[in-house]
């Protein structure tokens, strides 16, 4: 591995994974899909997601990228499963079309924190023109990419880890600063019933495969992104316990946030959850207005160093979705670094733009598809997270698991996650992991997999 580079210590690789997790996911979408999804009982099952299905999937993830030293198709090779190959292949049209519209919000954050510091905090009732002003939104996104390439291009430890050490510790204490500004407010009570109370009449179908696409997408799982930065790790450290700090930290930015949004929503709403369940925009419609409330010079500063926060973990997670086919492209054909950093990152853009545009911009885009069965049409940003986030990655989540259980073989996992870990051969966490990965997780994914094509796409509700 020594001139792929690598993380510098065990605390690098967790920075740069927990970096790669924190993002949009848990910050912009967890908060809607929350709102969209009827509340508690999405977020109950989301965290459910994450211990049984995304745990042991991280395991194998990280500790097949470890073993091999190589990037997310090549991977495989290495093992002696060429064949299996394919399951990076899924993984890098995945990352390509999560990446391709991640930068398009990631572009609507870092305008936002432009136009705060600017002093309007009117642009949340302006979203809806904000985000369809392509010209405005190319650049945003344009620069964005930027700099994500820029990160990428100066190698793993030397930019990834550095950016995400300050960054999360600075997003940890905003949240939690907005939070506990958000219960002084009146109504706040009615927002964290919303959050917190579960009503388990509202798990449909539908917000079980919400729930495992947002666990899925919030952990960065399913598409090889973590087999590319366990290949950069070194066999000294613990997977295991860096793989609970990684889930830990993610977890707990996605539940603060939401403790933050759904009592500012009830304050805005005046109690009465009105917009709650408007998708995309919530978290950028409703807070300029509660940023205005604490004043002009107070305002700004808050909420110019929220947007710019959520910029910057926006950021560690474009990173990471560059990396991976970067790390494909140099691994496998011995592309020059620096020039397919440069090239995929523009191929990545332009495939980006229709998601760009259709915030309202294009028609075409914006009523792109109507799936069999609805009533009304999905816009392209949201049919490309319908695809990647919710059916590919725990589509993907699926076939490692199969593969590590039954091709792979237990034995080597457990081989490679003992490595830096020796008392992971008796603990009681051995045991459930192979339960998971043989049974609960091919079987249980296996089965939303097919459930959520049939209901998704072909509207045939089965439950
Ligand atoms: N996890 C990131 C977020 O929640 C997004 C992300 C980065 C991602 N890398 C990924 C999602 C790889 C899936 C796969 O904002």
């Amino acid at each position: 591995m020594s001139n792929r580079g690598g993380f510098s210590n065990r605390l690098g690789f967790v920075a740069a994974a927990a970096g790669s997790a924190i993002g949009l996911g848990s910050i912009w979408k967890f908060p809607f899909e929350v709102g969209s999804n009827g509340g508690a009982a999405f977020v109950l099952v989301y965290i459910l997601c994450c211990f049984i299905f995304c745990f042991p999937i991280m395991l194998a993830e990280v500790a097949i990228g470890r073993k091999t030293h190589k990037n997310a198709v090549g991977a495989f090779g290495v093992l002696g499963f060429k064949q299996w190959s394919i399951i990076g292949k899924l993984g890098l049209v995945s990352g390509v079309l999560i990446l391709s519209f991640y930068n398009v919000v990631s572009g609507w954050a870092f305008g936002f924190f432009v136009e705060i510091i600017k002093g309007n905090f009117g642009i949340g009732k302006e979203f809806g023109a904000f985000i369809s002003n392509v010209p405005l939104m190319l650049s945003y996104s344009g620069f964005f990419m930027v700099m994500t390439a820029f990160i990428v291009a100066k190698g793993i430890s030397g930019g990834i880890e550095k950016a995400t050490k300050i960054m999360i510790p600075a997003l940890f204490v905003i949240l939690i600063g907005l939070m506990m500004y958000a219960f002084t407010l009146d109504h706040a009570f009615t927002g964290l019933k919303f959050y917190l109370i579960p009503d388990f009449s509202k798990i449909t179908f539908k917000v079980i495969y919400s729930a495992l696409g947002q666990a899925f997408f919030s952990l960065s799982l399913g598409m090889g992104a973590l087999i590319t930065y366990g290949s950069y790790f070194s066999r000294d450290n613990n997977i295991v316990s860096s793989s609970v700090i990684i889930i830990g930290a993610t977890i707990a930015i996605a539940f603060i946030a939401g403790l933050m949004m759904f009592p500012f929503v009830a304050y805005i709403s005046q109690g009465t959850m009105q917009g709650v369940g408007s998708g995309a925009g919530l978290i950028f419609t409703v807070l300029p207005g509660v940023f205005e409330s604490f004043g002009t010079t107070l305002g700004i500063v808050i909420g110019g160093a929220f947007f710019l926060l959520l910029s910057f973990a926006a950021l560690t997670s474009t990173v990471s979705l560059l990396e991976v086919p970067v790390a494909y492209l140099v691994d496998e054909y011995k592309w020059n670094r620096q020039k397919t950093v440069w090239g995929v990152a523009l191929f990545i853009f332009l495939i980006g733009i229709p998601s760009m545009l259709s915030s309202g911009a294009s028609p075409f885009f914006t009523e792109f598809i109507t799936y069999l069965g609805a009533s009304k049409a999905t816009d392209f940003l949201t049919f490309v997270q319908h695809v990647a986030n919710d059916t590919f990655l725990p589509l993907g989540g699926f076939m490692i698991s199969i593969f590590t259980a039954y091709y792979w073989k237990k034995e080597n996992l457990d081989a490679e996650l003992t490595a830096g870990n020796e008392g992971y051969a008796t603990s009681w966490v051995r045991p459930l992991v192979h339960i998971a990965v043989s049974f609960v997780c091919p079987i249980i994914l296996g089965i939303i997999f097919v459930l959520t094509v049939l209901d998704r796409f072909f509207g045939v509700a089965l439950i």
